[in-house]
C-alpha cells in the first residue's frame, strides 16, 4: 500500500512539470522550416554590431526580435527596429525573400536601419507577405517609389 502511494507520487512528480509547461506562455518551440527561413534572412544581413548573436540556437522563438504565437508556434512578429542608436550599428544587406516562408508574419519592423543604403528600392516581395498588418521600413535610406504591391 505504502509502496503504491510512493509510486503514484513519483509519477505525479514526474508528470507535473510537463503539465505546467504546456500551460505556460513560453512552451512553444520554433517550427523548423521557419527557423531555416530566419537563418536565410540573417545570411543576407550585415550585422556589424552583433545584434543577432542570439540567432542560431534551436528555438527561434527566443531569438532577439522574434515573437511566436504561444499556441501555434508560428513566427508572427519580427521586430529589428534599431533600438539603441549609440550601441547598435544599422543593419544593412539584403532582405531575403525567405521571409515569405513566414506565412503567419503579421508584424515586420525593420525601421531605423540601412537596408536601402541610398541605392536599393523597397523589395517588391514585401507586398506578398499575406498576413502583414504592420510594416515599418522607415529611415532605411531606400530610394525610388513604394512598390505597387504595397499600395492600397
Ligand atoms: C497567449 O497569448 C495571448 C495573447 O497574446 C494571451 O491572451 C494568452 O493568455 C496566452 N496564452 C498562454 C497559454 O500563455
Ligand atoms: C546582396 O545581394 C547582392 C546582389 O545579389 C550581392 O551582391 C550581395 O553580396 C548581397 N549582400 C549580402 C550581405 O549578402
Amino acid at each position: 500500500m505504502a509502496m503504491h502511494v510512493f509510486l503514484l507520487m513519483l509519477l505525479f512528480l514526474h508528470i507535473k512539470p510537463s503539465v505546467i509547461r504546456t500551460a505556460g506562455a513560453h512552451d512553444v518551440i520554433c517550427i523548423a522550416k521557419e527557423r531555416q527561413a530566419l537563418l536565410k534572412f540573417q545570411q543576407g544581413l550585415v550585422d556589424d554590431s552583433g545584434q543577432l548573436i542570439s540567432w542560431g540556437t534551436r528555438d527561434c522563438c527566443t531569438w532577439r526580435g522574434v515573437l511566436c504565437n504561444n499556441l501555434t508556434a508560428h513566427v508572427v512578429s519580427l521586430d529589428l527596429h534599431r533600438q539603441d542608436f549609440s550601441f547598435d550599428l544599422p543593419l544593412t544587406g539584403n532582405i531575403s525573400t525567405s521571409l515569405l516562408e513566414l506565412q503567419h508574419l503579421n508584424y515586420l519592423d525593420l525601421g531605423g536601419n540601412n537596408f536601402g543604403d541610398g541605392q536599393n528600392k523597397i523589395p517588391e516581395f514585401i507586398g506578398s507577405l499575406g498576413d502583414l498588418q504592420f510594416l515599418d521600413l522607415a529611415d532605411n535610406s531606400f530610394i525610388g517609389e513604394i512598390p505597387h504591391s504595397l499600395r492600397i
